[in-house]
């Protein structure tokens, strides 16, 4: 059952699908939540064995209890144990216990700061807050957790599909700055045999980070290099920042000041932002003709041969706006001669580091939205999903029949209508390792089907055996792609001692696609989830609530991974009789019955292994260098007590949009 209340006047978000409409049902009619529409907050006493799951992007386990966490999409690097914020806002918690035969969902439509405070301010109780006190809530009742986010996404629409390019292997750097480069990576990658489909284009491809432009200097010869890669069914996809560069002669800053489609501040002026080029100025993603505008931009890469982007800095993120950076230079000025105490002194260095992302800044401009003028701040979080809707369109304008690959960082729900997400600047950290894992069944409830981290981590510097770690843990992963910072120390997997043993895990994924594609699609299509908590499986098992670092993908395979370092080996749970799988190679493995129970499984490093659900199937191809050259004629299968005619397994040609996908 879904129920629609409302606080105040919600601002409409195209979270959920305009039509149906559902009637609005009197707050009063809340069965056992504790509602004050005056301060915008529901809140409910949460018996000991209830879970809360859900919030798609956030810090800690797959279970929120015991943190506050805050709507407000933040361009933060540190993703701490600590933080309220990262860069997107998926406002949908599900309650579930296996004491209780009802499972809750509830979901905030409301553009601005929302808290869920999950048993923070008071151990068994959870308070949501909407400070705007204007929201939109959807309640829905369920016997299972699986109804609960098909009732959730019948209303928030269909996940993202991309193209079957973009399950394969890609290899990205912030740092690769020219054709050479490149060609280098893919070479590199060709040379060790190693199987790759994408190659990522950070911030240096573009002409002093303009957007919709290539730097001619580094790419040359731009469209033929593309091609070049595209021969060998490589893709390269670059990356669109949310900002544009304020410069005299470049077409899109120009056009976009002449036709009116930058924000605005209330005094009429242009808020002039800085990000990597310097000072940008942000597209009113919320008026339509700009999105429209925006969005056919990408047309400039399309006719070069891209069929693939990455859309970032979209909380927005702002280094400092030309305001804030004014007034903190007078201040500075004002403590030449004192004496720094520690009150000064503090207020002194605090006044530089809170240049960037100052909350002041996100009230000092304006949208027009839906013939409103709203501030910023009010509707925050929806930047980064306007930005890549903007995209999305567009791009099914552009290109009618093809599917693009097309992801961004900062989101909110409905977004996952247009692209999926990756998680954003994670750390080459063990506890990074263990929340890639937990993030993936939390953004998939939201509808975020095509995600994935960061493998081997953004920041820090990543050892080869994190590196090996990751890849494994995230072999099921929709994104595969190895990513990092500049000034880290490289982590292509040729930079590493044991590059066949990478060679091999990176076969295993490509031997992996068709189980991988298969599943991915079928959750996409019935509006399930790809990866799942094991209690939304064995929800009458109470160990199942506990486990928080193992996942069902699909709905043959449950993952348990190694997530500490210099450990070989840990213990699994399985809820029931499980087949395990252990790979050496895809073509090198061992298969073992075990019953349900406790475990102490042995995974040493370079291995991976599956765990085979009773009944079910796990397809297998031969690998190949690219997706595009998998022969499906290789197919076998694995199964525990089952027959091969068990499993659906479904393919496309891998590109063509709105087939009939049917199962
Ligand atoms: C942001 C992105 C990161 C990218 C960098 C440079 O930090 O999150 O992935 O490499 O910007 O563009």
């Amino acid at each position: 059952m879904i129920q629609h209340y409302r606080f105040g006047h919600p601002i409409h978000t195209g979270a959920v699908l305009d039509k149906p409409t559902m009637d609005i049902t009197p707050v009063k009619d809340f069965p056992g939540w504790d509602i004050s529409p005056s301060n915008g907050s529901l809140s409910k006493t949460l018996s000991e064995s209830m879970r809360v799951f859900g919030l798609g992007e956030t810090v800690r386990g797959m279970n929120k209890r015991g943190w506050i966490y805050i709507s407000n999409n933040t361009d933060d690097p540190n993703h701490d144990e600590d933080k309220r914020s990262l860069y997107a806002s998926q406002n949908f918690i599900l309650l579930a216990s296996p004491e209780e035969e009802e499972v809750e969902g509830i979901f905030i439509d409301d553009p601005g700061t929302v808290r869920f405070d999950i048993g923070y301010t008071e151990l068994n109780r959870l308070i949501i807050c909407s400070e705007s006190g204007n929201a939109d809530i959807y309640r829905f009742t369920a016997d299972s957790a699986d109804e609960i986010v098909r009732q959730f996404r019948a209303i928030t629409g269909q996940s993202y599909i991309p193209p079957k390019w973009a399950f394969g292997f890609g290899q990205s750097r912030w740092g690769y700055k020219s054709e050479e480069d490149i060609r280098a990576v893919f070479t590199r990658y060709q040379d060790a045999s190693v199987p790759l489909d994408s190659i990522y284009l950070d911030i240096d491809y573009m002409e002093r980070y303009k957007d919709f432009t290539v730097n001619t200097e580094s790419f040359p010869h731009f469209s033929d290099f593309v091609e070049e890669m595209r021969k060998s069914h490589v893709h390269l996809v670059p990356i669109i920042d949310a900002g544009v560069k304020m410069e005299e002669g470049y077409e899109t800053y120009e056009e976009g000041c002449e036709k009116d489609y930058f924000v605005k501040k209330e005094n009429g002026e242009r808020l002039v932002a800085a990000v990597w080029p310097g000072r940008v100025h942000f597209p009113d993603f919320f008026k339509p003709e700009v999105q429209n505008w925006f969005g056919h931009k990408y047309q400039f890469l399309l006719e070069q041969g891209i069929d693939g982007f990455w859309n970032d800095m979209n909380e927005p993120a702002i280094f400092y706006t030309e305001d804030r950076l004014k007034e903190v230079f007078e201040e500075i000025e004002k403590y030449k001669n004192e004496n720094l105490d520690i009150q000064s002194y503090f207020a002194f260095t605090n006044l530089v580091s809170t240049l960037g992302n100052n909350p002041a800044d996100y009230r000092r401009f304006y949208h027009e939205h839906e013939g409103q003028t709203i501030r910023h701040d009010k509707v925050h979080n929806l930047f980064g999903f306007y930005m890549t809707k903007a995209a999305g369109e567009a791009l099914r304008k552009m290109e009618p029949n093809k599917r693009i690959l097309l992801f961004s960082r900062s989101s909110y729900i409905g977004m996952h209508r247009y692209g999926g997400v990756w998680t954003g600047d994670n750390k080459s950290w063990w506890s990074h390792l263990l929340l890639s894992l937990q993030q993936m069944p939390a953004l998939n409830m939201c509808g975020f089907l095509y995600s994935g981290s960061d493998i081997g981590g953004f920041g820090a510097d990543c050892t080869e055996d994190l590196m090996a770690r990751w890849l494994s843990l995230a072999i099921l992963t929709p994104l595969y792609r190895n990513h990092a910072c500049a000034g880290t120390r490289l982590q292509e997997l040729y930079q590493f001692q044991n590059l066949e043993s990478f060679r091999k895990i990176i076969e295993l994924r490509y031997a992996l696609i068709p189980y991988i594609y298969s599943e991915f699609m079928k959750a996409a299509v019935k509006n399930e989830m790809y990866f799942r908590p094991l209690s939304f499986i064995w929800s009458k098992d109470s160990r199942a609530y506990e486990v928080e670092d193992q996942v069902a993908v699909g709905e043959s395979i449950m993952l348990a991974p190694v997530v500490e370092q210099n450990h070989n080996g840990r213990a699994v749970y399985l809820p029931e009789s499980m087949k395990m799988i252990r790979f050496k190679a895809w073509n090198d493995y061992t298969e073992e019955i075990l019953p349900a129970g406790t475990h102490y499984v042995e995974c040493r490093l370079f291995e991976t292994i599956l765990f085979l659900r009773k009944g079910h199937v796990l397809p297998l191809i031969k690998p190949a260098k690219t997706t595009a050259e998998l022969d499906y004629a290789s197919l076998k299968f694995l199964c525990y007590d089952a027959d091969p005619k068990d499993y659906t397994l479904y393919n496309d040609d891998g590109f063509t949009r709105n087939l009939p996908f049917t199962f």
